[in-house]
C-alpha cells in the first residue's frame, strides 16, 4: 500500500540511489515526495535526474520539505561536519541512520530533537535489492514510525527489527562483512581453479557461476545448506575428498574466528 510520509536523504551515493530507486520501483512512494542532497552538487543532480525526486543544495535545505523521516545516507566519517552543516536548524523528524559504525548515543546528541532516532546495518547486495538490514530504535517506536522504517528498509531486501544495539554489532559481522567473505571465497576458488590447470578465463566463469548459482539455490530451495550439501556428497566421490580437507583444515574455526574478529572490531569502531 502507497506510504504517504515524505523522506528526505543526506547523501545521493550507492546506497541512497539503491533505496530511493527500489523505493520508487515498488510504487511505495512516488518521487514527489522524496528530496536528496550530496557534499557536491553532482551527485543529487544525477540522481534527481534520474528519478525525478527533489534535491536541495544542502542538508539545511532538506529541512525546508518538511520530512517525516532524514534517512543519514552519507559516510561515517561525515557525521561530524553535519551539525554544523545544519547550522541552528532542528531536525524534529524521525532520523534513519544506514551509516556503519555510528552509535545511538552519538545520533541521539547530533538529533537532540528527533522524536526517535534509528540505527540500521544494511549491506552491498541492497544495491540490487539481495540484502539484509538489521536496525534498532533509540525508543520504543510507534506503529506508523515501525511500518514507515520497514518499508523504506525491505526497499533493499528483508529487514529484521534487532531487540539490542549491540546486535548491530553481531548482524555487521555476519551480513555487513559477510559478502567480502563470499567474493574471497570466489577468488580462492579461482585460484585454485587455475592451479589445478583451468584457463584464466574458464577459472573465472566456473567459480563465478558455481558461487552464484549455489547462492540462488540455498534461496530458492526449501532445505537447508546441510542438506544441499549432503545432496551433492556422495560416499567416497570427489566432493567427499574435498570436504574432508575443509574438516582438516579446520575451515568453520577459520570461519567463527573471521566472524569474531569483524564483531570485535564493529565493537571498537563503535566506540571509537
Ligand atoms: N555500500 C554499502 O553497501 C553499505 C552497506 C552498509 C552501510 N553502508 C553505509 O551507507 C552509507 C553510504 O555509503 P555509500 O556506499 O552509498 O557511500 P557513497 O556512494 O560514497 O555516498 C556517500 C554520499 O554522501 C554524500 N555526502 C557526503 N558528505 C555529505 C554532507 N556533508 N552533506 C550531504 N551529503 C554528503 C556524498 O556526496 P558527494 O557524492 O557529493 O561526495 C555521497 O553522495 C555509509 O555511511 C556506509 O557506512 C553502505
Amino acid at each position: 500500500m502507497a506510504n504517504k510520509a515524505k523522506l528526505a536523504f543526506i547523501g545521493a551515493g550507492k546506497m541512497v540511489t539503491a533505496i530511493v530507486s527500489s523505493l520508487l520501483r515498488s510504487q511505495f512512494f512516488q518521487a514527489d515526495q522524496i528530496i536528496c542532497c550530496s557534499a557536491n552538487d553532482g551527485t543529487s543532480e544525477k540522481l534527481a535526474e534520474a528519478t525525478k525526486i527533489h534535491r536541495s543544495g544542502s542538508p539545511d535545505e532538506v529541512l525546508d520539505f518538511n520530512p517525516d523521516l532524514l534517512v543519514l545516507g552519507c559516510k561515517p566519517q561525515q557525521i561530524s561536519t553535519l551539525s554544523s552543516d545544519l547550522g541552528s536548524r532542528k531536525v524534529e523528524s524521525l532520523v534513519l541512520s544506514i551509516m556503519a559504525g555510528i552509535p545511538l548515543d552519538r545520533l541521539s546528541s547530533t538529533f537532540p530533537d528527533a522524536p526517535n532516532i534509528i540505527r540500521s546495518m544494511p549491506n552491498t547486495p541492497g544495491q540490487i535489492g539481495a540484502g539484509i538490514t538489521g536496525y534498532v530504535f533509540a525508543n520504543p517506536p510507534l506503529s506508523s514510525d515501525k511500518l514507515l522504517v520497514s518499508d523504506v528498509l525491505s526497499s533493499l531486501g528483508p529487514a529484521l527489527e534487532l531487540k539490542s544495539e549491540d546486535d548491530i554489532d553481531r548482524v555487521t559481522a555476519v551480513s555487513g562483512s559477510g559478502p567480502a567473505y563470499l567474493f574471497e571465497f570466489t577468488c580462492a576458488l579461482e585460484e585454485a581453479a587455475k592451479e589445478i590447470g583451468l584457463s584464466h578465463d574458464l577459472a573465472h566463469q566456473f567459480a563465478i557461476h558455481t558461487i552464484t548459482g549455489s547462492a540462488k539455490l540455498i534461496s530458492e530451495s526449501v532445505l537447508h545448506p546441510k542438506e544441499l550439501r549432503n545432496q551433492v556428497t556422495s560416499p567416497n566421490g570427489t566432493t567427499q575428498a574435498a570436504l574432508e580437507s575443509f574438516s582438516s583444515s579446520a575451515l568453520r574455526k577459520t570461519v567463527y574466528k573471521a566472524v569474531k574478529a569483524a564483531h570485535e572490531r564493529s565493537i571498537e569502531l563503535s566506540n571509537a
